[in-house]
């Protein structure tokens, strides 16, 4: 578990993170999102114990970094935003060479290659050397380093960014079936990329979290109204008006005015209450022939733009 307290991070004058709170449990693959600069690299690096906190406690698995940080590294697998890679190198040597680095010996040393090559699908470029590689594997390669001595945590800072469409959902499944053993958290500027990989969200913006919960929690707590299209023919001004007058909870936006009496409803209502069944009563009582309805959840991207735009707050 990982357990985040009043964590504050400056840089001289940078306030890069400001007295964050949240948790991550074992077992759970956490989205950490947050635009440029929101503090994500800032926050996972005092994790690993490579930054010292300004002020503010870190636990990692119950043990504080500033008494632990030894023990915590044989625990944490960190991969680096740009993680860096010897390009002449063929696959497998570096394997090695980071196994020794790690000072795993002995038995457990092929062991370790062999299992990092199984769990992160290596097996094909083994051989290969690592300019040579895609993209995708060249992350599969940044991971396989990063579980060389079989943390139980994982770190990823923004590990699909800048892969193309395939390569995601490759590593994607990659990192879910990780998930299923290991603690992950992933940072990400796009929630698009991590979205369908994570089980909740918490959510950065200018070094505070202004949101931390799984996607429909996110999706449920924030107050907002359905708006619903309706396309319709023979909708004259007399019905319209009665229409107004019967449902006052639903609220007419715009009409836009099609020809003879072919109308275009943009309608609002509170999100809770789903008045189609009887709008459609009404629409048959009054003869109006409905060509289309459709309503526009609010989507979890809406509110991730609307909680990090530019100049706005957790207020
Ligand atoms: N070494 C540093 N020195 C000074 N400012 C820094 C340093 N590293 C990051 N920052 C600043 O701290 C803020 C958070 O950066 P970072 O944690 O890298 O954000 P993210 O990973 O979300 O893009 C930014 O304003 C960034 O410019
Ligand atoms: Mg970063």
């Amino acid at each position: 578990m990982i357990k985040v307290e009043k964590l504050s991070k400056y840089y001289g004058d940078v306030k890069a993170v400001k007295s964050i709170d949240f948790t991550v449990n074992d077992g759970e693959i956490l989205g950490f999102l947050g635009a440029n600069g929101a503090g994500k690299t800032t926050t996972l690096k005092v994790i690993t114990g490579y930054l010292m906190p300004t002020s503010g406690n870190v636990y990692v698995n119950d043990m504080n970094i500033l008494e632990h940080s030894h023990e915590i590294q044989k625990q944490i697998g960190y991969l680096a935003e740009l993680n860096p890679l010897y390009n002449e190198m063929i696959v497998y040597d570096f394997l090695e060479f980071i196994a020794k680095i790690r000072r795993i010996e002995g038995a457990a040393y092929k062991k370790a290659l062999v299992r990092v090559i199984d769990q992160c699908g290596l097996s094909g470029v083994v051989h290969r050397q690592i300019g040579a590689c895609s993209k995708g594997y060249k992350q599969r390669i940044g991971l396989a380093t990063a579980m060389i001595h079989d943390p139980a945590i994982l770190l990823l800072d923004e590990p699909v960014t800048g892969l193309d469409p395939n390569q995601i959902v490759e590593i994607r499944e990659l990192i879910k079936e990780l998930g299923k053993e290991k603690l992950v958290m992933i940072s990400s500027h796009i929630l698009q990329e991590i979205q369908a990989t994570v089980d909740r969200i918490v959510i950065i913006h200018k070094g505070e979290i202004v949101a931390d919960g799984t996607s429909q929690e996110l999706m449920s707590g924030f107050v907002g109204n359905t708006q619903l299209t309706l396309e319709a023919h023979k909708v004259n001004d007399e019905s319209l008006q009665t229409f107004a007058a019967t449902h006052p909870a639903i609220n007419v936006v715009k009409t836009e005015d099609l020809k003879n009496d072919h109308r275009i409803l943009h309608l609002e209502y509170a999100k809770e209450k789903d008045p189609r069944t009887e709008i459609f009563k009404f629409a048959v009582d009054s003869g109006w022939v409905i060509t289309e309805m459709s309503p526009h959840q609010i989507e979890l991207e809406n509110i991730f733009r609307s909680l990090t735009k530019e100049g706005g707050s957790n207020a």
